[in-house]
């Protein structure tokens, strides 16, 4: 009864893992950003900027390099996971969007994720699916990996580190179904309500 397109959205949402090589549409792409700027942040700071790199050669360059982070990465599972013949970073998606944020700001780890959050919801919306692309920080994160992004030409405002990054296109693959929900994550402390519970 109370379901409505906003919630509707939220719940189909999913992480897209295969993508069809056509460009996300320029107006799609503006409306997308321009969510991402609506999100809340600290003290209406607004620390964030937000690199879109559509360009497919850098793409490649870009997730070859990550590849390497995580081939020699300490964890074994990241390593196993990048010695896939058919290991894909970007799963051949036509953008990337990397949020940055000002590294003296109050609060730009939660700042950048809320306006990620925003843009991949504001994609599902308009039939543009997304997926989190956690080697971007990663790769930031060592000294290499800051080479690599200078090396490409990929440069980020003064003080600024990616906190969120993730990649859009359209999908090619079937919305996947969302995996149960863990119980006993909710409690609601309620003296209004007899039934206060946890769900
Ligand atoms: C902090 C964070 C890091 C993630 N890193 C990756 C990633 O590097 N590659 C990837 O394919 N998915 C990544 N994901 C997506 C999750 O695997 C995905 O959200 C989760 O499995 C739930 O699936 P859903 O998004 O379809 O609901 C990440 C998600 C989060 C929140």
């Amino acid at each position: 009864m109370y379901m409505n397109e906003t919630i509707s959205t939220i719940l189909k949402r999913r992480s897209i893992r295969a993508y069809k090589p056509d460009r996300v549409d320029d107006e799609s792409l503006e409306l997308v950003l321009e969510a991402g700027r609506y999100a809340p942040s600290a003290m209406n700071q607004q620390p964030w900027h937000f690199t879109v790199v559509r360009d497919p050669a850098l793409l490649e360059k870009l997730e070859t390099s990550c590849k390497t982070v995580f081939l020699e990465s300490d964890v074994e599972a990241l390593r196993e996971i990048a010695r896939r013949d058919d290991f894909s970073v970007f799963y051949r998606a036509p953008a990337l969007i990397i949020v940055t944020g000002d590294s003296t700001a109050l609060a730009p780890r939660y700042d950048c994720t809320l306006a990620m959050q925003n843009m991949m919801l504001a994609a599902a919306s308009l039939g543009i699916g997304s997926c989190w692309m956690h080697s971007i920080m990663m790769l930031h994160s060592t000294e290499k990996g800051k080479e690599v992004f200078k090396e490409l030409g990929i440069s980020f405002p003064e003080k600024h580190v990616p906190y969120a990054a993730a990649v859009f296109g359209y999908s090619a693959m079937p919305l996947p179904e969302p995996e149960p929900r863990k119980p006993g994550t909710v409690t609601i402390i309620d003296q209004d309500r007899a039934d206060s519970h946890s769900a």
